[in-house]
């Protein structure tokens, strides 16, 4: 089994409210949580301060869902990456393929908030994945490479980068891959990474993310690739505990 410690992650995306956000920290404050799994929670940006604040579990740190490329200066509507860590926040997800799709993130930009946003200190959540018509066209694999090497040719250092790979075509949809199909598919990425960035691609953690639950988390148990998960619907709900312990 890989040496690489499993990794939670929520991501709350456009949900919440300052009393729903409180409720899932307190909760989460309360719960048993296994001493050898990382949470990052990633709240929408106005409830940040308030999860570093009410968060007391010392295995879960916070995370923001995207930032810009800049410290500071003329970019109306933008957050710099030296105000999340202002905020305590130590986590930033970035190139979902929400940004990718519907705000047209490219893989270059991507790339320069990757390489910045690791420049400012924050650790990187780097969502890659392909969609429906991509997978039955077998390009799979082309596209995870194609948006992990606009990064490779950003960045050497990717100790603080971890990758979730996200089909698409799984998110949000209560149809995720089978444990076999992602392990497969984490496999191939993890090869892949060990040709352009050598011996880290061992240490480098492989999330999987596309409606990941507490029903079918278990079923991941044993897949040596799938080092944790990025949730999105469900870390909103109380099964994001059992997530959180679905390696126990
Ligand atoms: O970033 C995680 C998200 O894209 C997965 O969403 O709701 O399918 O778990 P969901």
């Amino acid at each position: 089994m890989a040496n690489r410690e499993f990794f939670v992650g929520g991501n709350f995306k456009m949900n919440g409210s300052k009393e729903k956000v409180s409720k899932i920290v307190s909760d989460l404050n309360k719960a048993d949580l296994p001493s050898n799994v990382q949470v990052v929670l990633c709240p929408p940006f106005p409830y940040l301060a308030q999860v570093v604040a009410e968060n007391k579990q010392a295995t879960i740190k916070v995370g923001a869902q995207n930032c810009y490329v800049k410290e500071s200066g003329a970019y109306t509507g933008e957050v710099s990456p030296k105000f999340l860590k202002d905020l305590g926040v130590d986590y930033v997800i970035l190139g979902h393929s929400e940004r990718r799709q519907i705000f047209k993130e490219s893989d270059e930009f991507v790339a320069e908030k990757v390489k910045f946003a690791l420049a400012e200190g924050l650790k990187v959540i780097l969502c890659i994945g392909e969609t429906i018509d991509e997978k039955k066209a077998g390009k799979t694999l082309a596209v995870c490479k194609r948006e992990l090497q606009a990064v490779v040719e950003k960045v050497e250092d990717w100790s603080d980068i971890v990758v979730a790979y996200e089909p698409i075509w799984a998110i949000g949809t209560g149809l995720a891959a089978t444990s076999d199909d992602a392990e497969s598919i984490h496999e191939e990425i993890r090869s892949y990474l060990s040709t352009v960035i050598g011996k880290q691609a061992s240490t480098v953690r492989i999330l999987y993310g596309g409606s990941a639950n507490g029903k079918n988390a278990p079923t991941f148990r044993g897949k040596d690739n799938v080092d944790g998960f990025l949730v999105g619907g469900a870390s909103l709900k109380p099964e994001f505990a059992d997530i959180i312990k679905s390696r126990e």
